[in-house]
């Protein structure tokens, strides 16, 4: 059984539909990340869960038991707000033992469990401060150990890391990951960051206006997206517009603009129909010479943009019929730069190109809403 259940879920707020028809199991001891671009529900999500606002329509369960008219506190839950919340009047080290004192462990218990948590994130130095003394990274690191102190089995997690910088940011991703399966919690994490939500989570959820697009575990939603939506929203990604020359049966030729020809393995395609190809950035090669000039998915064109970025290098191309593309590299020592106007081949192999069809609104359209 599911530990948390919601079936055909929906919530409004006046006209705005924040969650259409969400239906979502999630199990005993799972990390799911939730990923979707602003105003897209995330926040609504965790709070129908948490019980802050009631659903329109659907159920709503824990542990087996309907909760949708079950007040917040009964529900065995740790909600740590977008906004945290803190007890102003409350020093660091009673924010964090309020929880565990208000569930009936001893004073001395309380205090050690808060203070493990204020370690954890790095706070234990200013136990004795008040929020309004601590910097808003400090009060992000404090309203999440008041969440991992509070002793609840489900942690819901509005952006945790959001506040911090770069840092600390993956420091305590690993620790918050390593703390709920210690502790064996179902967490909700909710982040923008689709980098973080890839390292934590066993499973990530992709939301976009209330619906969910895609859910799987990391690798299979960032390799195989199921829509343009989310291979642009999961990691760097390159679209390329054209039509369907010619299908046969172990993949299909893609007529680009100006006449270059793609092939791709999909095999599932008609000739003629309007599509899109969509390669990963780092699977875009760009290499000086072509050694065969017979090879497929080879095209020439000249670098227009280079990006150092420490432990890659982004390279724009824009190919001799006009598109563009960007790829992204190991900036391996020795390994030969490109520089501006220089003249290459970039290589797109079938097996790391996908096809969808053209957005009905438009490929611009459809990027944008993010
Ligand atoms: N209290 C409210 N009253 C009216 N509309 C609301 C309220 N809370 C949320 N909404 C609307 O519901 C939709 C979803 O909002 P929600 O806060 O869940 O998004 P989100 O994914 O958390 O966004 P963000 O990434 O910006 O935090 C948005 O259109 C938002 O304007
Ligand atoms: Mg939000």
């Amino acid at each position: 059984m599911p530990l948390i259940e919601l079936v055909n879920v929906t919530k409004r707020y006046g006209n705005v539909t924040a969650i259409k028809n969400l239906s979502l199991k999630m199990n005993d001891g799972e990390y799911i990340c939730v990923l979707g671009p602003t105003g897209s529900g995330k926040t609504t999500l965790l709070k129908l869960i948490a019980g802050i606002v009631k659903p329109d329509s659907g159920e709503i369960y824990i542990d087996g038991r309907l909760v949708n008219d079950v007040p917040p506190q009964e529900r065995n839950v740790a909600y740590v707000p977008q906004y945290y919340a803190l007890f102003p009047h409350m020093s660091v080290i009673d924010n964090v033992a309020f929880g565990p004192l208000s569930r009936g462990f001893s004073r001395e218990e309380a205090y050690k469990v808060s203070m493990q948590m204020l370690e954890m994130t790095k706070l234990a130095w200013r136990a004795n401060s008040f929020p309004h003394e601590l910097s808003g990274g400090m009060q992000q690191r404090l309203a999440l150990a008041r969440g991992l102190a509070s002793g609840a089995k489900i942690l819901l997690l509005d952006e945790p890391l959001g506040a911090l910088d770069a840092r600390l940011r993956v420091e305590l991703r690993y620790k918050l990951r390593g703390i709920a399966k210690k502790n064996k919690l179902t967490t909700i994490h909710v982040t923008h960051d689709q980098e973080e939500a890839m390292v934590v989570a066993d499973r990530i959820v992709v939301l976009r206006n209330g619906e969910i697009q895609q859910e799987g575990p990391p690798s299979q939603v960032y390799n195989e997206p199921k829509s343009i939506f989310v291979a642009h929203f999961v990691g760097g990604a390159n679209f390329l517009e054209g039509f369907v020359a010619e299908v046969d049966q172990y993949g299909s030729w893609i007529q680009l603009r100006n006449g270059f020809l793609l092939r791709v393995n999909d095999v599932n395609r008609v000739v003629g129909e309007r599509i899109v190809v969509m390669v990963r950035e780092e699977k875009v090669e760009v290499i000086k010479g072509a050694r065969r000039r017979e090879e497929i998915n080879l095209f020439p064109g000249a670098v227009s943009e280079v990006s150092f970025l420490g432990d890659f290098v982004s390279y724009s191309i824009t190919l001799d019929n006009g598109d563009k593309v960007s790829s992204r590299m190991p900036s391996v020592f020795g390994l030969k730069r490109f520089g501006i106007g220089e003249r290459v081949y970039v290589r797109l192999k079938p097996e790391n190109l996908r096809v969808y069809p053209y957005p009905p609104q438009g490929l611009y359209k459809e990027l944008e809403v993010i």
